[in-house]
């Protein structure tokens, strides 16, 4: 993995995918896949933004420091986004999300790689352009078994289960906390299986 440019939006190379900040050109993209029922259906918002609410969701990210990288596969197509929010320089903690987005690419290790290139910067010391953090957290719906293999893969451990946390299609799902700590990336290799 290199970083080709600043300490926050740096470029963050992998074997097959790469990570560039997500800019407005890339919205139509994330409109289609969140409008798409099979991708959101474990995301925990269901109803369709419009390009307004996508455009103002973009700006809310960036002035509250959050991370918003678009996902860009080895021929340079726009596959998904992963969003880096919550970041507590104090506590050196933040918490992630991830979607691939294009459902031809699911299957692939794309999900497994561009977490890794994104843990890498996120793990990565200040000195070496990174963000320094010692724990990156997220939460998965129980049932979202491809997402926790992915997570379980990169060296996610579960943290515990919020019981009954979401309500969708008449029944209560629970969603499962994982964590990753600093250590824990280093002594596991999760970059690219295929
Ligand atoms: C979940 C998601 C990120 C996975 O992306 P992906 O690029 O297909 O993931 P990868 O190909 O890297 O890995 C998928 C893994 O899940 C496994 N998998 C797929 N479907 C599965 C299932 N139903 N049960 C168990 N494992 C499954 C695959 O075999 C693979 O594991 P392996 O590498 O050990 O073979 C993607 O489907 C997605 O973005 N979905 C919509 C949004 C979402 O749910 N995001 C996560 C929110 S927490």
């Amino acid at each position: 993995m290199e970083s080709t440019s600043g300490p926050v939006f740096a470029t963050l190379r992998g074997e097959r995918v790469h990570l560039v900040e997500l800019g407005e050109e890339h919205l139509e993209a994330v409109h289609r896949w969140r409008s798409d029922p099979e991708v959101t259906r474990y995301w925990i918002i269901q109803s369709v933004p419009t390009m307004e609410e996508l455009n103002s969701w973009l700006r809310r990210n960036r002035e509250s420091g959050s991370l918003t990288f678009a996902v860009i596969d080895e021929h340079g197509s726009l596959i998904g986004y992963t969003d880096v929010f919550d970041i507590d320089l104090e506590h050196r903690r933040c918490e992630i999300a991830l979607m691939i987005g294009e459902r031809r690419s699911w299957g692939r290790g794309y999900a497994r790689e561009a977490l890794s290139i994104l843990l890498g910067h996120l793990f990565a010391r200040p000195d070496d352009g990174g963000l320094g953090m010692h724990k990156v957290t997220l939460a998965v719906f129980a049932e979202n078994l491809a997402a926790r293999r992915v997570y379980q893969a990169c060296g996610f451990q579960e943290d515990g289960v919020l019981r009954h946390d979401m309500y969708r299609d008449g029944a209560w799902h629970d969603q499962i906390l994982m964590s990753i700590l600093e250590d824990e990336f280093r002594s596991v290799s999760c970059r690219s299986r295929k």
